[in-house]
């Protein structure tokens, strides 16, 4: 599919940039052809991207981001952190070469202090608190400090016994580092930066938590997880994450600290073989459900309605950084400004251009057991009432003759049937949503262009007949009949919930 270029206008908060919700993004430099800082700057206006958090202080691309209006948050690298924390007067003048020399032309909002430091950097921890109050006197010296906060970006793993939220709790052993780090937090106004990687949390569960939650996908309401102790539902990995750490914090009595997510994105490529959900499709999705949820400011099942401000990791695929090839591919754009992939916004109150498609569909899921697949597509092609006539030998989608390609015709088109209705791609498990159009030839699939979007559930179609199981049996390799008892209910029952 060809990739469309796509306007990012997150100009909401323009207007009530303090108390709105909003979006950032995240600019790494580890590319072999960094852009300029000139053409960074004039990518991030071309796409209204206001909040941007750097993590150094570049000059120069500090200079570029000058009256431009954009919020800027500048880092102290974990490199610096030993100096800084060791030494007042290195803090003061860390200030005035990085903050006061370039506020107010550039509108620096936070210095973020280290970057997960209690995990990566466990022996610099000590330096953590006391490099963040140097830095806060020589603020309020410079009188920046109500312009400017100093926090630190935390991994989403220092919480522990992260589900249910309400049960969470900072890793105890941090206890003697965080408990006054918090306590700074509130005394300055300032926010709790955390880092939060669904991509991640999916990845290890080992199979635990579904796909559909880590991606905000709508989950059928028997398999969204429910909190016992407040049941407060979570139907995404995000929220229950966040509000883990509203419970860490409370558990530590600490009740007025904000939490700004500072990091959290999808790769959209990775190694097939061992990181086969880095896809296109996972990071389009996964990156606009987020945009989506941020700015409709919906909050958290603790906190409705309180935003949650989010940086998006990352502008710029970084393709020197080590390690797997999903490492170098979460960003939005390549070094020349092309965008990997289109946001798909519509229905998030924001103007983008060229998403007017809407286009999902639902296919089988990659790797699906074809058992299952059978017999979800057997429910479709039957109680579910989708025509599948253009299935049978000699029709539009009979080719290719395999359970995975048949059963991506009947999902999809009971999902268009169902207008795409929340839990309607769902089969067990064996579906998933996919905006990459899978029609092939004259096999045109509900929802492509090709069509007239009408619904194609209609019991004046309703499949399968007699006859036609007859010319099946023998000619392919895919059967169509109506489901069993013993199939209906492996599609029918919800598998019991349990998430990390
Ligand atoms: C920085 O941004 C905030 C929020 O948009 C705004 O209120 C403030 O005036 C800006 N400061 C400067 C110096 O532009
Ligand atoms: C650090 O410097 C600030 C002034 O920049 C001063 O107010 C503060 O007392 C100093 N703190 C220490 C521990 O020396
Ligand atoms: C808790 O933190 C300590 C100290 O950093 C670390 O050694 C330990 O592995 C952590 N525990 C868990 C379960 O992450
Ligand atoms: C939190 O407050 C409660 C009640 O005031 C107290 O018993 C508890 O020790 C406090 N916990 C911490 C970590 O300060
Ligand atoms: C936005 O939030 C409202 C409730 O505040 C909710 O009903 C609506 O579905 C949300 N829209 C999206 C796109 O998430
Ligand atoms: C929409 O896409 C077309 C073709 O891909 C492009 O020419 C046009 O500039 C795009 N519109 C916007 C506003 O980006
Ligand atoms: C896209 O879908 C959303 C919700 O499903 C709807 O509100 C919006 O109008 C749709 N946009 C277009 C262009 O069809
Ligand atoms: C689709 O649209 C074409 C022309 O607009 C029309 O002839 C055809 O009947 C429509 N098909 C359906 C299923 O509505
Ligand atoms: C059934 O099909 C007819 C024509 O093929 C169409 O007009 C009607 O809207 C369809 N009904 C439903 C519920 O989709
Ligand atoms: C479709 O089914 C409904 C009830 O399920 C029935 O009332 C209607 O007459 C049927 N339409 C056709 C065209 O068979
Ligand atoms: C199925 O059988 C009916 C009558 O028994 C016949 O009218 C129809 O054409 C047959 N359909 C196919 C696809 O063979």
């Amino acid at each position: 599919m060809a990739v469309l270029l796509f306007l990012l206008l997150l100009s909401i908060s323009a207007i009530h940039a303090d108390e709105g919700p909003y979006i950032g993004v995240n600019i790494g430099t580890s590319l072999s052809a960094m852009p300029s800082a000139t053409q960074v700057v004039a990518l991030l206006k071309s796409q209204n991207i206001h909040h941007v958090r750097l993590y150094d202080a570049d000059a120069s691309l500090l200079a570029a981001l000058a009256n431009t209006g954009i919020r800027v948050v500048v880092s102290v690298p974990n490199e610096q952190l030993l100096a800084i924390g060791s030494s007042n007067a290195t803090a003061a003048a860390w200030v005035a070469r990085n903050v006061a020399a370039h506020f107010p032309t550039v509108n620096i909002s936070a210095i973020a202090v280290g970057s997960e430091v209690l995990t990566s950097m466990p022996n610099a921890a000590p330096l953590l608190l006391p490099a963040m109050r140097f830095l806060q006197s020589a603020l309020v010296a410079s009188n920046l400090d109500k312009f400017v906060k100093v926090s630190t970006p935390h991994s989403s793993s220092i919480i522990l016994d992260s589900f249910p939220p309400s049960q969470a709790f900072f890793n105890r052993s941090l206890d003697p580092i965080l408990s006054p780090l918090l306590r700074f937090l509130q005394s300055t106004s300032s926010p709790l930066f955390l880092n939060v990687y669904p991509y991640y949390d999916y990845m290890q569960s080992n199979g635990v938590i579904p796909l559909d939650y880590a991606l905000f996908r709508p989950l059928p309401p028997n398999k969204e997880a429910v909190d016992a102790n407040t049941l407060l539902h979570y139907t995404n990995v995000f929220d229950a994450v966040v509000d883990a750490a509203y419970f860490a914090m409370e558990y530590l009595n600490v009740t007025h600290v904000p939490v700004v997510v500072l990091e959290s994105g999808w790769p959209h490529k990775g190694d097939p073989s061992t990181e086969p959900d880095a896809t296109t499709d996972n990071a389009d999705t996964y990156n606009s459900n987020l945009i989506r949820h941020v700015i409709n400011s919906t909050g958290t099942p603790k906190h409705p309605g309180i935003a949650v401000p989010t940086y998006i990791y990352e502008l710029y695929d970084e393709d020197q950084r080590p390690g797997a090839l999903s490492e170098k591919s979460w960003g939005l754009f390549d070094s020349t400004g092309l965008p990997a992939y289109t946001l798909h916004l519509s229905g998030s109150g924001l103007l983008l251009a060229n998403d007017t498609t809407n286009q999902t569909f639902c296919v089988a899921r990659e790797g699906a057991d074809p058992k299952l697949l059978q017999a979800a597509l057997d429910w479709a092609c039957g109680p579910g009432k989708v025509d599948c006539s253009v299935l049978m030998q000699g029709q539009a989608c009979s080719e290719p003759d395999d359970v995975e390609s048949h059963a991506s015709y009947a999902f999809n088109a009971y999902y268009h049937g169902m207008g795409m209705g929340s839990g309607t791609c769902y089969f067990s498990g064996v579906a998933a949503i996919t905006t990459t159009d899978p029609s092939h030839d004259t096999c045109l699939f509900a929802g492509s262009g090709g069509k007239n979007g009408t619904s194609l559930l209609n019991n004046t179609s309703l499949a399968p007949s007699a006859n036609s199981t007859a010319d099946q049996s023998g000619s392919t390799r895919t059967t169509i009949f109506a489901p069993s008892f013993l199939q209906l209910f492996v599609l029918l029952m919800p598998a019991a919930l349990q998430l990390l």
